[in-house]
């Protein structure tokens, strides 16, 4: 019989240190940097972002999201298999923050590994995690976004350094008999690495380069709204639906004009897209982990409903998973 993965559990977590844009202009106005409420308000839709403390790692964030998710499931940390974190602000340079996960969960002996996809990450780590429970590889995993922007934001730079949070989240994905995941649809293309990207590395014991993040805002939207809108239509494609038969888009939470034009093009109302952007700001590889999250605990996003997830972001790395919940 054909093995299919499903969502039995979702969870997040927030560092409890949440900046409003008041709190944020006032900060930055202490460094010379001009910026405003209303500035981020009407650009972006993002009202306040969460920050870490500086003693917190990736990892902290992603084992409390766990907790959670394996709390909703009602699965036992011993009997995961398979954890994958999708991050770019991992705790080391290796081993991966998935392995650290799991000693933090008491999780040992399954597979654990991180996907580097920035903002894509999870729609990235949700096809592994699916494909590999389909093949047998693995049969309980947890999929988790995890994030900590806030240590590569160059707080000089008012066109970045307003635009991102701190945050986790994550999903229990475990075998079925019935199909959760229908399809998914991935894509890359790397000639884009310029627009955005931290382009510093590691290097005799010194940074080489520079290790902050740097971004052609208006190139980036550009792209986001076109392959969004043709990794929907794909994925709905390879399921045999349409978009009316989606309950729920949750799309990556960077813009909320990227929102607006992506449901636009997809013919859906703003009231089938769950938006935390406003209280998040852009958690790049959690921000689709924790909307969903959100989205399940206010009770909206119900059993049995059909979502598409869908991220986009550095690379430039794009990616759309339809699901029965
Ligand atoms: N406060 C006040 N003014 C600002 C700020 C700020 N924080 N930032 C920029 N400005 C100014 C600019 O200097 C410019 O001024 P000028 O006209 O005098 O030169 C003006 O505002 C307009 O700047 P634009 O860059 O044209 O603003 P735009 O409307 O394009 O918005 C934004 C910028 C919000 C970054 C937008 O381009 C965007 O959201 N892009 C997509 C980003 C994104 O989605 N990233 C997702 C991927 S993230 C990942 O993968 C890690």
């Amino acid at each position: 019989m054909r093995r299919y993965s499903r969502i039995t559990g979702t969870g997040s977590y927030l560092p409890p240190r949440r900046l409003s844009n008041a709190d944020l202009v006032a900060e930055l106005a202490v460094s010379g940097v001009e910026t405003s409420d209303d500035w981020i308000v009407e650009r972006t839709g993002i009202r306040a972002r969460h920050f870490a403390a500086v003693d917190v790692v990736c990892s902290d964030l992603a084992t409390a999201a766990a907790k959670n998710a394996l709390q909703a499931a009602g699965v036992d940390a011993r009997d995961i298999d398979l954890i994958i974190v999708a991050t770019s602000t991992p705790d080391m340079v290796f081993p991966s923050t998935a392995c650290i996960v799991q000693h933090k969960l008491g999780a040992p002996g399954g597979a654990a590994f991180d996907v580097q996809a920035v903002c894509s990450g999870f729609v990235y780590a949700l096809t592994i995690a699916d494909a590999m429970i389909q093949t047998g590889a693995a049969n309980k995993a947890l999929v988790i976004g995890s994030e900590i922007f806030s240590r590569i934001l160059d707080f000089k730079d008012r066109t970045t350094c307003v635009l991102f949070g701190d945050g986790a989240g994550a999903v229990v994905l475990e075998a079925s008999k019935t199909p959760g995941i229908l399809a998914s649809d991935l894509h890359a293309d790397g000639k884009h690495v310029g627009i955005l990207c931290v382009p510093g590395h590691v290097s005799g014991g010194h940074i080489t380069g520079d290790p902050l993040l740097k971004m052609d805002g208006q190139a980036v939207f550009k792209l986001a709204v076109g392959v969004l809108e043709d990794a929907a239509r794909a994925t709905l494609e390879k399921a045999g639906k349409t978009q009316a038969d989606i309950d729920w888009l949750i799309p990556h939470q960077a813009n909320i004009r990227i929102m607006q034009s992506t449901a636009k093009k997809l013919k859906l109302s703003m009231d089938k897209v769950i938006v935390t952007v406003d209280q998040h700001g852009n958690t790049s590889a959690a921000s689709i982990p924790l909307a969903l999250d959100a989205g399940v605990r206010a009770g909206k996003v119900k059993p049995g409903q059909l979502l598409m997830l869908e991220g986009v972001g550095g690379g430039f790395t794009w990616g759309a998973v339809l699901l029965n919940l």
